[in-house]
């Protein structure tokens, strides 16, 4: 394991990286409590826009010419009606908030700082390219009896808070894939949490 190095990248010059950056998500989301299958043809079209989108930006770790781990963000307002339905339902108005899509970062590379500075670049690109005062992601739930919970598995809410986040009880969005085993995909709760990016309150 040599030098890490964290780029924030967007644009075109995501354009190379997009099939490492499928194979990551689908590597780090096979796991509980993802359990994702993975879907070439979807990760394609989902990591284009990430490329597509002017104020968008991977976060990228690279261990030499590898990239080992990546994080998304983008306006809310440049997501999908999933995902800005239940903020427009609240009355919270999706421009206020800058989305983080997820963080993925293989095993080997955990535990060294990257998953702190993967938010710390974010919340820098957010205030750097949108008057945003929220930084928003949502998590999946999986009930504590979950037949694939691995033993010792540890949700990451004690690290998320550390970050400054806090849940948002309630407010939450529906996302379907097809999981490890199933022939057809199921409809899955992701719940939201929230930062203040400018000390503003949530209305
Ligand atoms: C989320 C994920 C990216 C976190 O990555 P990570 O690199 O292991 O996290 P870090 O090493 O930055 O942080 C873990 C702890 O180690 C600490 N740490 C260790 N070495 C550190 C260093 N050199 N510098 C700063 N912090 C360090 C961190 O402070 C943190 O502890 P804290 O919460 O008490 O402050 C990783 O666990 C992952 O890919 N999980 C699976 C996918 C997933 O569930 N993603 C989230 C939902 S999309």
């Amino acid at each position: 394991m040599g030098e890490i190095r964290i780029e924030t990248l967007q644009g075109r010059a995501l354009l190379p990286l997009l099939p490492a950056l499928a194979r990551l998500r689908i590597a780090v989301f096979r796991d509980f409590p993802y359990l994702y299958e993975g879907d070439a043809t979807y990760e394609a079209g989902y990591l284009r826009r990430y490329a597509e989108s002017p104020c968008a930006a991977v976060i990228v770790a690279f261990d030499g010419a590898e990239a080992v781990g990546a994080a998304t963000c983008l306006p809310l307002e440049d997501e999908t009606a999933t995902v800005t339905a239940p903020f427009r339902a609240r009355g919270w108005d999706p421009a206020r908030f800058f989305y983080f899509g997820e963080s993925v970062l293989l095993r080997p590379w955990r535990g060294r700082g990257i998953g702190v500075a993967f938010f710390a670049a974010r919340e820098a690109h957010a205030r750097a390219v949108a008057s945003v005062d929220f930084a928003t992601f949502c998590g999946v739930r999986r009930p504590d009896d979950h037949p694939a919970r691995p033993a010792g598995w540890v949700a990451l809410d004690a690290f998320w808070r550390r970050r400054g986040y806090a849940p948002q009880p309630g407010l939450a969005c529906t996302m379907s894939w097809r999981e490890i085993g199933d022939a057809a995909e199921t409809p899955h709760t992701l719940a939201f949490w929230t930062k203040s990016l400018t000390g503003a309150a949530l209305p």
